[in-house]
């Protein structure tokens, strides 16, 4: 009888001791592993930014918000991209927007909707991706493998904000510094006398492209092991992921234009040279690039396009992110994309994007005054390319032409 008793006094106090347990974990986990925010930073550690005041006071207990967070965060069922913002002006939604984390500001409030054609031309680039993605003619290296199969190392233009839940694949020459700039804003990795930069034009240039900057996807591996994979599905699973495309050809005469036509020190001594060298019976060109342009001479467009079609240049080392392909840089079918930008109508889509991600309070588009490389001179530099030539280079990069909408440039190919 006494040591019954005594036995469920035990297993009472026992699982009241795990509940506590439990609890007291959860809280932990809730607040330092499932938010994980931007491991980077530069400059001089701060004591963190200050929280904007909560609107409610009379919150659950933390355990308890956390364990709905974490609840909402991996079961709740995904709607993958957020719908359009609804005027948030009913207190209902505001609580949600508190619990589900999103942003800690208030989302602006928009009185006309996105204009339905902008709805369309979204609708209209993913149905294609997907169409694509399927469709047997459309043929590249990876297209079948699955997510689980792509190599980490091939992660690295993912770029991660997790304090908003947005995932950016950056495709060099297509806007990249700016869209780089907003991430930076985003995830306030750059903190300037203690606060976070809000202004995107005012990050210098070479910390835009600075890797630490960024928490991209191959980071993932170096911190979570084995689990990376698994929390990276979570992640492109419950994250809003977008990427910038433009036409293939065109990014390529920008490609050659920012890199080959204008001073980089860097470019002539890793491609320069070695375009010169092979294709234009150069055998010792000059040691640097100042020296190189003193003398007039730099590899031509021609040079630049017999360079990506030599076989060789792809068994010394896998094509530069300014060239490569863009399905080998962000992984389209692997990863179903929620919005597809195109630096054709980047502002328009900038816009678009930044109200469907619900930041458009926090920043603004960068609007450039750079000097673009324009579609309409492109019969201009394939002059100087023998057909045949344009032709192969199509085939090259026909899958980004197909993926993303982009008509074979027919007066290109035939003449
Ligand atoms: C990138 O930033 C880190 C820290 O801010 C710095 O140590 C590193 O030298 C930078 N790298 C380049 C290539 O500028
Ligand atoms: C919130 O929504 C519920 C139903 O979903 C409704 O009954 C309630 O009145 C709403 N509260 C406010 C403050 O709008
Ligand atoms: C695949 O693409 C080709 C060429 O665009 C098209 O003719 C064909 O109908 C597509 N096939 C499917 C199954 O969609
Ligand atoms: C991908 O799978 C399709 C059939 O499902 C096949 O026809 C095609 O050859 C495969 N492509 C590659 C690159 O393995
Ligand atoms: C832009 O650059 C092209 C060639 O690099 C040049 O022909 C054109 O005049 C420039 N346009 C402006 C507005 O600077």
């Amino acid at each position: 009888m006494g040591t019954s008793r005594m036995f469920r006094v035990f297993v009472v106090l026992g699982s009241a001791f795990m509940i506590l347990l439990i609890i007291i974990y959860w809280d932990d986990v809730g607040v330092s592993h499932l938010y994980l925010h931007t491991p980077v930073s530069p400059g001089p550690k701060v004591p963190h930014v200050p929280v904007p005041p909560q609107p409610q006071t009379s919150r659950t207990p933390s355990f308890l918000s956390d364990i709905d967070a974490f609840v909402n965060q991996f079961l709740e069922p995904g709607t993958g991209e957020p719908t359009d913002p609804v005027p948030p002006d009913t207190s209902n939604q505001s609580d949600k927007a508190e619990e589900r984390y999103v942003p800690r500001r208030e989302w602006k409030i928009h009185l006309s909707p996105v204009a339905a054609e902008l709805r369309e031309r979204q609708e209209q680039r993913r149905k294609l991706l997907q169409e694509m993605c399927i469709n047997d003619s459309v043929v590249f290296p990876g297209k079948n493998r699955s997510f689980d199969d792509i190599p980490n190392k091939e992660l690295d233009h993912l770029i991660v904000d997790d304090r908003h839940g947005i995932i950016y694949c950056y495709v060099p020459k297509v806007a990249c510094s700016n869209w780089k700039r907003i991430m930076i804003v985003l995830s306030e990795s750059m903190l300037r006398d203690g606060v976070p930069q809000r202004d995107p034009l005012a990050i210098p240039r070479d910390l835009v492209h600075n890797s630490s900057m960024h928490f991209t996807f191959n980071k993932f591996w170096k911190r979570y092991g084995k689990f990376a994979k698994h929390l990276m599905k979570v992640k492109l699973k419950k994250y809003t992921k977008f990427l910038f495309v433009r036409d293939p050809f065109v990014r390529l005469i920008s490609a050659y234009r920012n890199k080959f036509e204008i001073r980089n020190d860097d470019f002539y001594r890793r491609f320069g040279q070695v375009l010169l060298r092979r294709y234009a019976n150069q055998p010792t060109p000059p040691a640097s690039v100042d020296e190189a342009f003193g003398l007039g001479i730099h590899p031509s467009f021609s040079h630049f396009i017999q360079y990506l079609l030599d076989p060789q240049t792809e068994k010394d080392t896998p094509f530069n992110e300014h060239w490569r392909q863009v399905y080998r840089l962000c992984h389209p079918c692997q990863i179903q994309y929620d919005f597809v930008g195109h630096l054709e109508t980047a502002e328009e889509d900038a816009e678009h994007l930044l109200r469907q991600l619900r930041v458009d309070n926090v920043v603004e588009f960068p609007t450039s005054h750079r000097n673009l490389t324009a579609s309409s001179w492109e019969a201009d530099w394939f002059s100087t390319v023998p057909v045949e030539a344009r032709r192969e280079l199509y085939k090259l990069y026909e899958p980004d032409f197909r993926l993303f909408g982009y008509n074979k440039p027919d007066w290109i190919l035939n003449e």
